[in-house]
């Protein structure tokens, strides 16, 4: 049910901000790491995208990676991903936080985008730090830093990790200031984004969510559309 007064929030909206969780890839099929499809060799991301995991088998953490590296080469943004883009130019203001590392946002064209999780197409020196982007499935494995040669990891936020500050300060300063918040496709399991949504809400966002499901957040939102992002979008 869209109704005008949705219609007119939406329309009159200024700083318009996304928040996205791997639901809205799932119709391009990514499995979502919660649902069915969360297993690799009966592993699930839990047990693989850990620093501990990396340490003791960094060339196993390179194949699950390189595996998900091709599905993600193998899907195209769906409907729910271009309407997020088109939505960049249609309001004055706008962010995209992004919790999924597949790039299918930027493949979309999002460029006002927070990858707060990283993007699994960039790798990271475990010595010299440098970051670099990875156009394809790595030749080698596990990857080799293109500057020095030590050993590169991906450049993704594992369990038990911290976030780059830098860019959940960004996101935090555009989402209490938003006007608008689309919550789309996240179970609400990790804190963080969770954190993100609450604040803004509390600071006067109107918050939509769309998921099939309930999440965690859904308590807080304004409206629930509880169907598919690609469909609702
Ligand atoms: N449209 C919208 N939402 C959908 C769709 C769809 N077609 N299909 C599934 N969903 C919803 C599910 O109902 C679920 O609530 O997407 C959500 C996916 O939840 P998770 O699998 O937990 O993914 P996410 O919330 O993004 O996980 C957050 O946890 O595993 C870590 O770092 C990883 O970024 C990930 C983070
Ligand atoms: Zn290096």
């Amino acid at each position: 049910m869209i109704n005008q007064q949705l219609i007119t929030k939406i329309k009159s909206a200024k700083r318009v901000a996304v928040l996205t969780g791997a639901g809205i890839s799932a119709e391009s099929g990514i499995p979502t790491f919660r649902g069915a499809g969360g297993y690799w060799r009966n592993y699930r991301a839990e047990d693989l995208a850990t620093p501990e995991a990396f340490a003791r088998d960094p060339k196993l953490i390179w194949e699950w990676y390189a595996m998900r590296m091709q599905v993600c080469l193998d899907a195209k943004p769906n409907p729910g991903h271009e309407v997020v883009a088109k939505m960049e130019s249609y309001f004055p203001e706008f962010l995209l936080v992004t919790q999924n590392v597949d790039n299918l946002h930027p493949r979309a064209g999002n460029t006002k985008l927070v990858e707060i999780h990283g993007n699994i197409f960039t790798a990271r020196c475990t010595s010299c730090q440098k970051k670099f982007k990875m156009e394809s499935i790595p030749k080698q494995i596990p990857v080799q830093c293109n500057f020095c040669n030590s050993l590169a990891r991906p450049h993704i936020v594992w369990f038990g990790e911290s976030y780059d500050l830098k860019l959940l300060q960004i996101a935090r300063n555009f989402l209490l200031e938003s006007d608008l918040l689309f919550i789309i496709g996240t179970s609400g399991q990790v804190g963080v984004p969770v954190q993100l949504a609450s604040e803004a809400i509390s600071h006067g966002s109107y918050a939509i969510e769309i998921n099939p499901e309930n999440s965690t957040i859904s308590n807080l939102v304004n409206m629930h559309f509880a169907n598919s992002s690609g469909e609702i979008l």
